[in-house]
């Protein structure tokens, strides 16, 4: 895994997903399976992915008491997924159950998945976080804080925004994954995004892997698109 640009598979079925991905030749692009797909199509698509030979980012953000989401963790290690990924404000407890379900889930001699941390969710403007959540502090103190909390959980990193790598970079070190959605291609529709920026801007941001949905999903040549994001990532091809 050195610096993954992931697709977000925003699909409801299994159908579409593989016809998607038909188009990717030889290629086997880093995928993302969110909510969406998962909850209708099950541990079934992960197989079906996992056989044609891609690495998989299992996005449900888990967030409940610690032993519901150990227990949860160890179910999803199971499936052999490569990333999954817990709400930071579930607390450092639940943070640390979670590592410790994914050891227990691990077949013997296969890797345990890496788990990641949401700090806030990029929908959360500064006005949510004040009148509805009632924090008082700022957004950067609050992501930072968080990052901080997952990294001495013994996480591997955090859904951020690339404006926020920097920063998270900074406290919590280098090797620390910051995965970061948001991105978009100078000219492509911003859509719902509101913080979004270029592959390039989330190298220069020290963003460890990239999230792109829509930007490939709904482009008229989609494997173009992603080539295009991926010599713009600097992976090789
Ligand atoms: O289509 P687009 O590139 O905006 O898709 C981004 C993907 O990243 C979606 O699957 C979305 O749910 C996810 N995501 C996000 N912002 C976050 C966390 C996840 O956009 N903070």
């Amino acid at each position: 895994m050195q610096k993954p640009l992931i697709i977000a598979l925003d699909f409801q079925t299994k159908f579409d997903t593989i016809h998607f991905l038909e188009q990717f030749e030889n290629e086997r692009p880093f995928v993302k399976v969110g909510m969406e797909l998962f909850y209708r199509e099950g541990p079934a698509i992960i197989e079906a992915l996992k056989t044609r030979g891609h690495e998989i980012f299992l996005d449900l953000k888990l967030h409940d008491i610690p032993n519901t989401v150990q227990q949860g963790m160890r179910s999803l290690a199971s499936l052999g997924v490569d990333i999954v990924n817990v709400h930071a404000a579930g607390g450092m407890k639940m943070m640390q159950a979670a590592k410790e379900g994914l050891y227990a889930g691990t077949p013997l001699g296969m890797k345990s998945p890496k788990c990641i941390a949401v700090t806030q969710l990029t929908s959360t403007s500064d006005e949510t976080l004040r009148n509805e959540l009632l924090i008082e502090e700022t957004m950067e103190s609050t992501v930072r804080h968080y990052a901080n909390m997952a990294l001495q959980s013994g996480l591997d990193g955090v859904v951020c925004s690339v404006w926020e790598a920097a920063l998270i970079t900074k406290v919590c070190g280098e090797a620390f994954m910051k995965v970061t959605p948001g991105i978009r291609l100078n000219g492509d529709s911003i859509d719902d995004q509101t913080r979004i920026a270029t592959p390039q801007e989330a190298l220069k941001q020290t963003s460890t892997a990239i999230v792109v949905g829509r930007s490939i999903t709904k482009s008229s040549n989609p494997l173009e698109s992603y080539l295009q994001i991926k010599d713009l990532w600097g992976n090789e091809r």
